[in-house]
Formats: C-alpha cells, sequence, structure tokens
C-alpha cells in the first residue's frame, strides 16, 4: 500500500520533470531559430505550388551571399527583419533591384517572390 502510493508520487514527480525538460529545450530550440518559425508557415502556405517548398532553401540559394542569417543578420545587404517596407514594395524590390542588389524578376516566378516577400514581412524584429 504504502509502497505503490510513493511508486505514484515517484511517476508524477518523474513525468512533470520529463515535462519541463521537453518544454525548456522547445523554447531554447524555438529561441535559436525563429526563422525556421516563420519559414514553416510560409512553406505551407505554398505547398501548392512546390511539394516541400522552403522558403529558407530558396532564400539560401538566391539572397544569403548578401542578406545573412535568414535576413536577421546586416552583412553585404542590409538586415530584412523588421524593415518599413511594405510587402508590395517589397516585391518590387526583388523584382527590380537596387544597385547593387540585382532584380529577381527573370530568375524567379512569381509566387516565389511573393513566398520571399511575405516570409520577409513575417520576421520579427530580431537581430542576430
Ligand atoms: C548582390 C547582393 C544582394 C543580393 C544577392 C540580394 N540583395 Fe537584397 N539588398 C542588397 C542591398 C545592397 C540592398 C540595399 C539597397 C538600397 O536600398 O540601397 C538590398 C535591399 C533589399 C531589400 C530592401 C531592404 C529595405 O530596408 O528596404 C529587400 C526587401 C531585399 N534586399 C531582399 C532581397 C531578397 C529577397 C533577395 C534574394 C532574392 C536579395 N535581396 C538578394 C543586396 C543584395
Amino acid at each position: 500500500m504504502y509502497w505503490s502510493r510513493s511508486r505514484g508520487k515517484f511517476s508524477i514527480g518523474f513525468f512533470t520533470a520529463m515535462f519541463i525538460t521537453w518544454l525548456s529545450l522547445s523554447i531554447a530550440r524555438a529561441e535559436e531559430d525563429v526563422t525556421e518559425i516563420v519559414a514553416a508557415e510560409i512553406n505551407a502556405k505554398y505547398q501548392s505550388h512546390k511539394e516541400n517548398f522552403s522558403v529558407k532553401r530558396l532564400f539560401a540559394s538566391r539572397c544569403s551571399w548578401c542578406h545573412q542569417g535568414y535576413g536577421l543578420k546586416q552583412a553585404d545587404g542590409p538586415r530584412l527583419a523588421g524593415i518599413p517596407k511594405t510587402k508590395e514594395q517589397v516585391v518590387e524590390q526583388i523584382m527590380y533591384g537596387k544597385t547593387p542588389m540585382p532584380g529577381f524578376r527573370k530568375q524567379l516566378k512569381e509566387w516565389q517572390i511573393e513566398a520571399l516577400a511575405d516570409y520577409i514581412k513575417a520576421l520579427p524584429d530580431v537581430e542576430l
């Protein structure tokens, strides 16, 4: 009787500890990579255009040599998180560029430019 009650307490304590560990690990991971969370939403939105679409992969291949940290970090190009431009202005910037940034309207499809603009506008204003 006594034994089984203490074992019950032990497992409640054990599961609470496991839950807290899991929760703090998840929070640490979320803080570590906000871009993953933002990208997951954008990727889901554009799955109908391309299966397994990854906006971060697209960003990495076209934008990362100037805009680093997936838009969170200033490099040759400015940090893109929290910029005051509207989505339409961001689309415009990606399509036509602005020296030294090239325009991408010939290389990228319209929906890809939309996805990049959605991603940039969804980035929280944090800095790496
Ligand atoms: C050759 C380097 C380079 C590449 C590649 C590049 N950019 Fe840029 N980008 C810049 C520079 C430099 C600026 C600042 C231009 C200015 O306004 O003076 C800029 C500005 C921007 C802005 C406007 C920022 C603001 O504060 O208004 C956006 C949005 C942007 N880039 C998105 C992108 C995206 C998306 C890609 C990939 C498709 C990309 N850029 C690729 C260099 C680059």
